[in-house]
């Protein structure tokens, strides 16, 4: 099992890139599912969960070629519509084939996710809604089979709680529906908006994406098309967070900073220095203090929850109390357990956690819980004094593509051992 070895100390200077965005690029894979013609897609970074989502799409009979990051897609035919446990247990988002299955054969097979280290995350509402759309839903062995053998039809759904995958999964399944579908209090992520540009290059209908009203026009059949998915906004956070946490001079580029102003306006409020750097990057600067700043998580275009792990690795450097406050997700705080076993001051009271700082962290053995958390674990260990080794780093290879070259390129001590 890989370890990262990281020592503290060092002030990251000069340029980083960001990669594709793996939680846009999760669902538009999954989406090559809705056309039997060839589906190209770009910048799709090399990280694990997308090794795992083109094992399940060659599991459910596609032809998958992955090279150089563009990543070539062809369901000709679908052999077995059905995501297995096996798949499913190591990537929750595995449940995005459940819609473009049901829209393409009219069946679905796809094992229930079990336990999950940040919250019970079910997926009620995907199922709720495939109802509306006309599916028949039953439980089965650990598996949910859905059938529509009559096909999806369009109708009104609204979601009682914002989700993103489940806005991902209905938008591929009403596509192909007949008919008018509308979805209310949809999820507004750009990721989900990324899903909808493709979709329509495949010849979808679709109006209001990136809204919480989307609008769509079922078509019979869909196309093959090509697509560059956009830069992870979450990646660019934590670089943008590693420039302020060791008072460094990064610039972190190919991102959009328009999906990143909640982070930002945050950063400036502790005192961090955020600038343009040219077109599609930003310049991260701490010319003094930094200063305590509350968060609350919010669904976009609010405070990411998967930044913040990250962010609480800050505030443990920041001048006074910084109120975190998860609203997204129930058991999100694995990495403060972690976080004060290097010297970090947090209370935790349910879901607000009371990061009282600066406080000086030392290097010391950690555990990732979850992708995020290995993140917050990193960038602690790169202002922390003397040695961390971050254990399970497999977390953190699910998601950042390459993190310890990328640091390492701009000066940080952090290399990978195999133990
Ligand atoms: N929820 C339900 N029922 C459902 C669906 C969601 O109760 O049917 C609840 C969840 O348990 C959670 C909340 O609704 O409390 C929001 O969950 P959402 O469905 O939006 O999360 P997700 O779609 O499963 C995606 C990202 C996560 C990210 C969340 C929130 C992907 C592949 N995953 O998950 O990313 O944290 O949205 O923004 O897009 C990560 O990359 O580390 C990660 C966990």
């Amino acid at each position: 099992m890989d370890q990262f070895v990281i020592e503290g100390g060092v002030r990251l200077e000069g340029e980083i890139p960001v990669s594709g965005a793996k939680n846009a690029a999760l669902p538009v894979m999954a989406a090559c599912l809705l056309t039997p013609e060839p589906v190209i897609l770009h910048r799709i970074p090399e990280v694990r969960d997308i090794r795992t989502m083109a094992r399940l799409l060659e599991h459910i009979g596609a032809r998958v070629e992955f090279r150089n990051g563009t990543l070539r897609v062809e369901a000709a035919e679908i052999g077995q519509p059905e995501a297995p446990y096996e798949l499913v247990k190591t990537m929750r988002a595995s449940s995005l084939v459940l819609g473009p299955l049901l829209a393409r054969t009219g069946r679905a097979r796809v094992s229930l996710p079990g336990g999950c280290a940040i919250g019970a995350r079910p997926i009620n509402l995907h199922l709720q809604a495939m109802e509306r759309l006309g599916a028949r839903i039953r439980q089965e062995h650990g598996y949910i089979i859905a059938e529509a053998p009559q096909g999806l039809r369009g109708t009104l759904i609204t979601f009682d709680r914002i989700t993103v995958t489940g806005t991902e999964d209905v938008l591929m399944a009403a596509v192909l529906a007949e008919g008018e579908t509308v979805l209310e209090n949809a999820a507004r992520e750009p990721e989900v908006a990324d899903l909808a540009e493709l979709l329509s290059k495949m010849g979808a209908q679709i109006e209001g994406a990136g809204t919480s009203t989307m609008r769509v026009r079922g078509v019979a059949r869909l196309q093959g098309a090509e697509h560059t998915i956009i830069p992870d906004r979450i990646e660019a956070g934590t670089f943008l967070i590693a420039g302020a946490i060791t008072g460094g001079d990064l610039l972190v580029t190919q991102c959009r900073p328009d999906h990143l102003t909640a982070l930002i306006s945050k950063l400036l409020q502790m005192g961090a220095e955020i600038t343009e750097g040219g077109p599609g990057a930003l310049r991260v600067r701490r010319p003094g203090r930094l200063y305590a700043a509350d968060v609350t998580t919010e669904e976009y275009p609010g405070f990411a929850t998967d930044l913040q792990a990250q962010y609480m690795a800050l505030a443990t450097q920041a001048e006074g109390v910084s109120l975190i406050t998860e609203t997204i997700f129930e058991n999100r705080f694995m990495h403060a357990l972690e976080l004060m076993r290097m010297g970090a001051d947090i209370r935790l009271e349910g879901r607000r956690a009371i990061v009282t700082g600066p406080r000086e962290l030392t290097g010391a053995a950690v555990i990732a819980s979850d992708l995020r958390a290995s993140a917050s674990l990193v960038l602690a260990g790169l202002v922390a004094r003397g040695e961390t080794i971050v254990d399970r780093v497999y977390h953190i290879d699910r998601g950042y593509e390459r993190i310890e070259e990328k640091l390492s390129r701009v000066g940080a001590r952090i290399r990978r051992i195999s133990v």
